[in-house]
């Protein structure tokens, strides 16, 4: 007997092939619509192998009757939807998609730093709604990115490839993160230092760090007190390492300058969200990774950690093997 995959949201078939050779293959068929959690729940209770998204809770529940279930293949490099240790336990293999993306996003998050500091969507919709009548000094004057100071949080694959794109543009760059990297400091120049020594130097700080019980909420009314009044934040992590009303103050108070968020603490946000509705707030809806040449290749990868998975292989990439 084939084994089963559940797939949680509709993924283009002609990505799927080998799924479909070796495995009896169901997917949730909405491109824009979450599958619920007692389906999720139903289908888990019979599948080998779940393909699923960062918007997909696999918790206790999720997981409390999966008997056949080996494999659970996130299509993102981060896994904190997952309850991995609870997964681990239970045998079940945790697939994730890292190296894919790593500059799709690295230039995404140095796209939102740019539009961030020079007020692009801003400026962008002055024209859309016609509102240039002249040209004036100061009109839509931002603050300048190249010879300032970023300060990367969390120096992994991503938060390297940005520092790299911050060296093109002549930054000075500092980092912190749970080990130091060679790599970054030898090759790109970035300078170690403590988080609070970042928050205090950096005029855009830039959060990567994966979102874990150590790093949640980091960034709350402390740290942003510690930030220079001219700082601009960057989020292109997980929404849950902000304390998103102290973001809220910090940033209606002039405590920091502004704040571009690709991420958020709960998704998706509305435009009611207090933070959408902030004039120093540059918001966007989770696209750090989002081109289809690199979601095509996060599929492929999905689709490799199941299939290898499933045939007793070593996955390309797991997060407890
Ligand atoms: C990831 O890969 O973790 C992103 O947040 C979703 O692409």
């Amino acid at each position: 007997m084939k084994p089963y995959v559940f797939i949680t949201r509709k993924i283009p078939e002609q990505l799927l092939t080998e799924l479909y050779e070796m495995a009896e293959v169901k997917m949730w068929e909405h491109e824009d619509v979450p599958v619920p959690n007692n389906i999720l729940k139903e289908e888990l209770e019979r599948a080998d192998a779940v393909f699923s998204l960062v918007s997909d809770p696999i918790g206790s529940e999720q997981l409390s009757n999966c008997p056949n279930l080996k494999v659970i293949a996130n299509m993102a490099v981060g896994y904190d939807n997952i309850d991995v240790r609870l997964a681990t336990s239970k045998g079940i293999v945790v697939g994730h998609t890292p190296d894919v993306l790593t500059d799709t996003t690295a230039d995404l998050t140095f796209a939102l730093l740019l539009a961030t500091a020079r007020r692009i969507p801003e400026a962008a919709s002055y024209v859309k709604n016609d509102e240039w009548s002249q040209w004036s000094p100061y009109l839509l004057a931002g603050t300048d990115v190249h010879h300032k100071t970023i300060g990367i949080v969390g120096m992994g694959r991503i938060g390297e490839a940005v520092a790299r794109r911050a060296k093109g543009f002549d930054m000075n760059i500092l980092y912190h993160n749970r080990s130091r990297k060679a790599v970054a400091e030898q090759e790109i120049g970035a300078q170690y230092c403590t988080f609070e020594e970042l928050l205090k130097q950096s005029d855009y700080v830039v959060c990567l760090a994966p979102l874990t019980p150590e790093t949640k909420e980091i960034f709350n009314a402390k740290a942003f007190q510690q930030m220079k009044d001219s700082a601009i934040f960057i989020n292109a992590s997980r929404g849950g390492l902000v304390n998103e009303s102290d973001l809220e103050e910090a940033l209606k108070n002039g405590v920091i300058k502004g704040a571009g968020l690709d991420v958020f603490a709960k998704e998706p946000i509305r435009v009611n969200h207090p933070l959408v509705q902030l004039p120093n707030v540059v918001a966007i809806p989770h696209i750090g990774s989002a081109t289809v040449e690199t979601r095509d290749a996060m599929v492929k990868m999905t689709v490799q950690n199941i299939v290898r998975s499933l045939k007793g292989e070593q996955p390309i990439a797991a997060v407890n093997l």
